[in-house]
């Protein structure tokens, strides 16, 4: 038997059950990891609220696509992105499912090795907030040259975002409210407040000029500044504003997307070993008891700490 937290309706935080399921032993290309930490993200609350659908045939609803544990089992030709996978293997999940659970069945193809170096709580967070930020810093083309204002900078993909492109040597103006700009220093970012006068506020910071902008929040604020200040749409990417991309002509990116899909799986590998040697930080804001999942959620909906919530098993 294995305990699975999962939506038993579609809703808010109440809905979430932890139940306890008897896995069948893992098939062909698949493996049986038990999780040592799980990454939770702000995807897991909308789809358990039904935002990405609410057909009832789907309850109840399994929770989680990121995770770090141990390879417990393994049926016929398991092999991964880094080779064959065997009982004992300390892995890496993304992207996988169900992850919110003491053990699960996994696709072998997303399941990675974990770097020796890597703790588990900051592997099993890094890879969904990690991915998505490179697709965004990659989308919007970052070099060394660029002035890139990143909205959202102290938020799970927004700090890395921050360390991806400052990693490609370009200067970052990050907006985060006022408690959070110490830690966007201490990232290389320039921080800014948002809200009123923001698009100002960053022309002072930024005299020679916003050349690209990342969009991590959603807001018109955050669509409006970037429109007002970078003058080509191509370099403008949302993780989080589909009806204003539509509308305004900019990048939305989403997972759903196949070519975001293609690169957000072809850079596990690399953000992990970025991970492991210090070159990429992803804070532990909190860490949760599988049966805390509710608790976690709440939140995360709500201003929270900077870094990553994880549950432990
Ligand atoms: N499309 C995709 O592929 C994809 C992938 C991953 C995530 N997402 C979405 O991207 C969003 C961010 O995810 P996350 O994991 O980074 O979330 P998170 O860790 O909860 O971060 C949220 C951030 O939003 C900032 N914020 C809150 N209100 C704001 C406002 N009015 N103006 C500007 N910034 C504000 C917060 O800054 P302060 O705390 O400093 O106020 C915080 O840094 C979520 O909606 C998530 O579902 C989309």
């Amino acid at each position: 038997m294995t305990k699975s937290v999962v939506a038993t309706a579609f809703g808010g935080p109440e809905v979430l059950e932890v139940v306890d399921e008897e896995l069948p032993a893992p098939g062909p290309g698949e493996v049986l990891v038990e999780f040592k930490a799980i990454g939770v993200n702000p995807v897991e609350y909308k789809q358990a609220a039904g935002a990405f659908g609410a057909d009832p045939s789907a309850l109840p609803l399994r929770l989680g696509s990121e995770g770090a544990g141990i390879v417990v089992a393994a049926g016929p030709d398991a092999v991964g992105p880094d080779g064959p996978l065997a009982v004992g293997d300390e892995v890496v999940v993304y992207r996988g499912s169900g992850t919110y659970a003491e053990r699960a069945l996994e696709p072998a193809g997303s399941v990675l090795r974990k770097p020796a170096g890597l703790g588990w709580e900051q592997a099993g967070g890094l890879l969904l907030t990690g991915a998505t930020a490179y697709d965004t810093v990659e989308t919007v083309g970052v070099t060394k040259d660029d002035v890139v204002l990143i909205h959202g900078a102290s938020g799970g993909v927004g700090l890395l975002a921050v360390q991806l492109a400052r990693l490609r040597g370009a200067t970052v103006i990050g907006t985060a409210r006022e408690t959070n700009h110490e830690f966007l220093r201490s990232i290389g970012a320039i921080p800014v407040a948002y809200g009123d006068g923001l698009a100002d506020r960053v022309r002072e910071l930024a005299p020679g000029g916003v050349t690209a902008a990342i969009d991590t929040v959603g807001t018109d604020e955050a669509v409006d500044v970037s429109l007002q200040l970078v003058g080509d749409r191509a370099r403008i990417a949302t993780i989080a504003a589909f009806e204003r991309a539509g509308t305004d002509g900019f990048t939305a990116l989403g997972g759903g997307n196949p070519d975001s899909a293609a690169l957000r799986d072809r850079v596990r590998g690399e953000l992990l070993d970025l991970a492991a040697r210090g070159e990429l930080t992803n804070p532990i804001a909190k860490t949760f008891g599988l049966s805390e999942a509710a608790r976690a959620h709440t939140e995360l909906k709500q201003p929270h700490p900077v870094g990553k919530f994880i549950l432990i098993p």
